[in-house]
């Protein structure tokens, strides 16, 4: 993607752009980022999802059975009939997993990595509904499907901001508005994790939330830690053999902690580990029951092929690619694979089309690894044949 070409998603502006002046720093508000879009879903078909097992949905009633009640799905087929008139908003997460046409929406956001985005949230207010005021920690669009959504944004948060109250939510005590505008099917707004923001529904209110993984830090010293952990056997220890004559026995000594930064320093500055990790991490499925592999023994899986099967990516999994040295590594649904460096762009293939058939695959069926990459990743669940 050419990142010099202004975007109609961007109100006009280019990726580079964006990326240079907002892109985690600041909002953005773009009226008619999607000319008069229409959502692929209704509010009866998102409920209906909300009623399904595999689904995370949440209920948010401002004036429930106390202020702000929540209720987690899956919800019962009568839990939307006794619903009040107004103020409270229904949740559904990831919906870009169970609605093709919703997932197609995220192929305008090919300017960002897409390892970085989570999911596709969608939410139904009721006129005057509201999850209240909150940040979040990552980045989201939010983009307005139907109705009107007033939206507020204003201060900066950080994890000391004050909260109200609350068991399950993070509603903030003080709201320092800065800007206010309602947003109408089409627009969008950009904004940078912790700002404060609150939208409410003018009406009954659609609203897409396009939202971004990023790790804490201390999600990557824990899991890279554990990770590489697994790699390591008892043997490798702290160890002393350059030890001095000690003039007090009880006191722990800078050599000691010289020798401890250099172990730690030889681990985790292995860069093969870090990448292997990290795309492990970044393609973990939300879901990881619904990438259920199949048994499928190679060479049926060359004549379905060739019978004209077409190959599609589990909209529940995760793909990504990179390169270490002369090799290539493919990243599916938290597992890697190092393979040669001559498959770069059979991965790029497999990780950027929407689907894969003889024809695209051409001359990668020839190849022994390229077919047993493609039959591994069926087995594995990340790819499927599709049904016609
Ligand atoms: C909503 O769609 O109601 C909430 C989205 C958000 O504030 O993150
Ligand atoms: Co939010």
């Amino acid at each position: 993607m050419n990142p010099d070409i202004p975007l109609q998603l961007l109100g006009g502006i280019t990726a580079r752009e964006f990326l240079r002046d907002y892109w985690q720093k600041k909002p953005l508000l773009i009226r008619q980022a999607i000319p008069d879009f229409e959502s692929p879903i209704d509010a009866d078909e998102l409920a209906g999802l909300a009623l399904e097992e595999e689904v995370e949905s949440r209920l948010v009633i401002e004036h429930g059975e106390r202020p702000w009640e929540l209720r987690r799905g899956p919800f019962a087929e009568d839990a939307f009939g006794s619903l009040p008139e107004r103020e409270w908003t229904l949740l559904v997460q990831a919906v870009d997993q169970f609605v093709p046409e919703v997932a197609e929406l995220l192929e305008q956001f090919r300017f960002l990595p897409s390892w970085r985005i989570d999911d596709v949230m969608i939410s139904f207010a009721a006129p005057g509904g509201s999850v209240g005021p909150h940040f979040d920690n990552y980045d989201v669009f939010l983009l307005q499907a139907q109705g009107k959504r007033n939206w507020k944004i204003g201060q900066m948060c950080n994890s000391e901001s004050p909260l109200l109250q609350h068991a399950d939510l993070r509603i903030l005590a003080e709201f320092e508005e800065t800007a206010e505008w309602v947003l109408e099917p089409g627009d969008m707004l950009y904004l940078p994790p912790r700002l404060a923001h609150f939208g409410i529904a003018e009406d009954d209110c659609m609203t897409y939330s396009v939202g971004f993984r990023a790790p804490s830090a201390a999600e990557v010293l824990t899991h890279f830690t554990d990770f590489l952990a697994q790699y390591l056997t008892d043997e490798e220890r702290y160890t002393d053999a350059d030890a001095q004559p000690v003039s007090d026995p009880h006191q722990i000594q800078r050599d000691a902690l010289d020798r401890l930064k250099s172990l730690l320093a030889e681990h985790m500055s292995d860069e093969r580990m870090l990448l292997t990790w990290f795309g492990q991490f970044m393609t973990e499925p939300r879901y990881p029951e619904l990438v259920a592999g199949e048994e499928l023994g190679e060479e049926d899986f060359i004549s379905t092929l060739q019978d004209g099967a077409i190959l599609v990516r589990n909209p529940s999994a995760r793909m990504a690619w990179s390169e270490v040295d002369d090799d290539v590594l493919l990243f599916a649904s938290g597992q890697s694979r190092y393979l040669p460096g001559k498959l770069r762009e059979l991965l790029k293939l497999v990780c950027s089309a929407d689907a894969l058939h003889s024809e695209n695959l051409g001359e990668w069926l020839a190849d022994e690894d390229g077919r047993d990459l493609l039959c591994e990743l069926v087995k594995q669940g990340s790819l499927g044949f599709a049904d016609e």
